[in-house]
């Protein structure tokens, strides 16, 4: 069943002759169960698809449902509920919060959404399967770009979301690295029926992903 599903989305920026036609009358919809990789060229329109897809901006026409609801009929209230309670981002800057350790990046999770989210022996072992788990006294500015992805991958995980959107989760990894993380977020898929969309233009990610896209100039194909 589609838990995500994206309709007729187009996407403008800017205006008048500087008017750009980011996305173009894009289709999408993503099982629970399933990961999907989104593969595209720097400025095809990755991360302005994955955030429409999160409800963080919204499109020029078009729309998105979760479960059937929504998201644009929403008052912005519930739209964050439903983004804080079903998604999962991992943003192309990571958004840590610099002056928080690795270990309270997830405290302040627990701050804005108290229940639902994985126990904290599930933490410790999802920390060590990312090989992140010695780095949790750690300020983001003390760890590699590689450990800030994966840290920022956890977070994604951590409030156990029904969709996971991952903007470029491996860009900064190297080939085991990837090999890694695609493997845990195919079995998170699989096992923990979640719905998983990477946007990127890492291949290597391919071996792991059930369906494939490609985003071109705004336009979005399957296969
Ligand atoms: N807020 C914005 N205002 C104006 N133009 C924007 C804005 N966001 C994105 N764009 C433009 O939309 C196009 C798509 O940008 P987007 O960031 O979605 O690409 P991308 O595929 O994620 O690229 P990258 O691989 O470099 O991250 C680009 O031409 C970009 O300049
Ligand atoms: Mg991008």
């Amino acid at each position: 069943m589609a838990v995500l599903t994206l309709k007729q989305i187009n996407k403008y920026f800017g205006k008048d002759s500087a008017r750009v036609h980011v996305l173009k009358d894009l289709d999408f919809s993503v099982d629970k169960g399933k990961l999907v990789l989104v593969l595209g060229p720097s400025g095809s329109g990755k991360s302005t698809f994955l955030t429409i897809a999160g409800g963080l901006q919204t499109p020029d026409k078009g729309s998105i449902s979760i479960n059937g609801q929504d998201m644009l009929k929403l008052t912005p209230k519930q739209r964050d509920n439903l983004r804080l309670n079903k998604i999962g981002f991992v943003l192309q800057n990571y958004s840590l919060v610099p002056y928080l350790t690795a270990m309270e990046q997830f405290q302040l999770v627990d701050r804005i959404k108290k229940e639902g989210n994985i126990s904290s022996d599930a933490l410790t072992q999802l920390l060590q399967q990312l090989d992140i788990y010695e780095l949790k006294n750690k300020y983001p500015d003390q760890l590699s770009g590689g450990q800030r992805q994966r840290l920022a991958i956890a977070r994604a995980l951590y409030t156990q979301p029904e969709v996971v959107l991952a903007d470029e989760p491996t860009a900064a990894l190297d080939s085991e690295r990837v090999k890694e993380v695609g493997k845990l977020l195919a079995d998170l898929a699989h096992q923990g029926n979640k719905a998983i969309v990477i946007v990127t233009h890492d291949s290597r990610l391919q071996d792991f992903a059930d369906d494939i896209y490609h985003l071109n100039d705004g336009v979005l194909e399957k296969g």
